[in-house]
């Protein structure tokens, strides 16, 4: 079963406190999902594997550490995970981004991949697939399952917010996947919104409506 991980950073809680307040306006939202997705890749990125290098200082040699594992990908869900991404390369700026698009089958209601863009090297990277609201769950689901079927391997799921049957529907698809969240809100109510959440991520990021 995959880990939940809710990032309980003071800097985290108290960016996610303004996200969520209905008085927060497009470019207020939108510069505070940008620092809070940076701050939570730091937590993310928290067991990559470092090895041992040789350096010189300017006085003496030295062992030091660098990054030893896989390459990362970061895959923004369409279209609010967009608003994740530039924060995460101000970390990692060597990260290729991947995009994956689902719609809704009106019949089925099945989320259905109607975009789909990865890195070349897909089996060679870590990847971070990224969507502000984890609400249902069904469209991390489907949107996981499209980087596997094309070899990804390592992937770690990164939200917002989540509501509780979303974290269980992906801890039952994909056991293997960890999930890092600011918060694991209260439900979802009869539209699949989050309780209390935040509203329409993509509208509130991109001032649609
Ligand atoms: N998507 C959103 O943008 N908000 C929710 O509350 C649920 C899904």
């Amino acid at each position: 079963m995959g880990n939940v991980h809710v990032i309980d950073h003071p800097l985290i809680q108290h960016k996610i406190t303004y996200i969520r307040d209905k008085n927060t306006g497009t470019k207020e939202f939108r510069e505070l999902v940008d620092e809070v997705a940076t701050l939570m890749a730091f937590e993310i990125t928290r067991d990559m594997p470092l090895k041992e290098i040789e350096v010189e200082t300017p006085v003496s040699k030295a062992t030091s550490k660098v990054l030893a594992g896989k390459k990362i990908g970061i895959v923004p869900i369409l279209r609010a995970g967009i608003g994740m991404v530039d924060g995460i390369l101000k970390l990692i700026p060597a990260a290729k981004v991947g995009h994956v698009g689902l719609y809704r089958d009106p019949e089925t209601l099945k989320p259905v991949e109607y975009y789909l863009k990865l890195p070349s090297d897909v089996q060679e990277r870590f990847f971070i697939v990224v969507d502000p609201m984890l609400a249902t769950g069904g469209t991390a689901v489907e949107a996981i399952h499209s980087l596997k079927k094309r070899g990804a391997k390592q992937i770690k799921l990164m939200c917002l917010i989540a509501a509780p049957e979303g974290v269980e529907v992906i801890q039952e698809a994909h056991p293997d996947v960890d999930i890092y969240v600011a918060g694991v809100d209260e439900k979802l109510d009869e539209k699949g919104y989050i309780v209390p959440g935040l509203g329409d991520a993509g509208d509130r990021l991109f001032g649609t409506k």
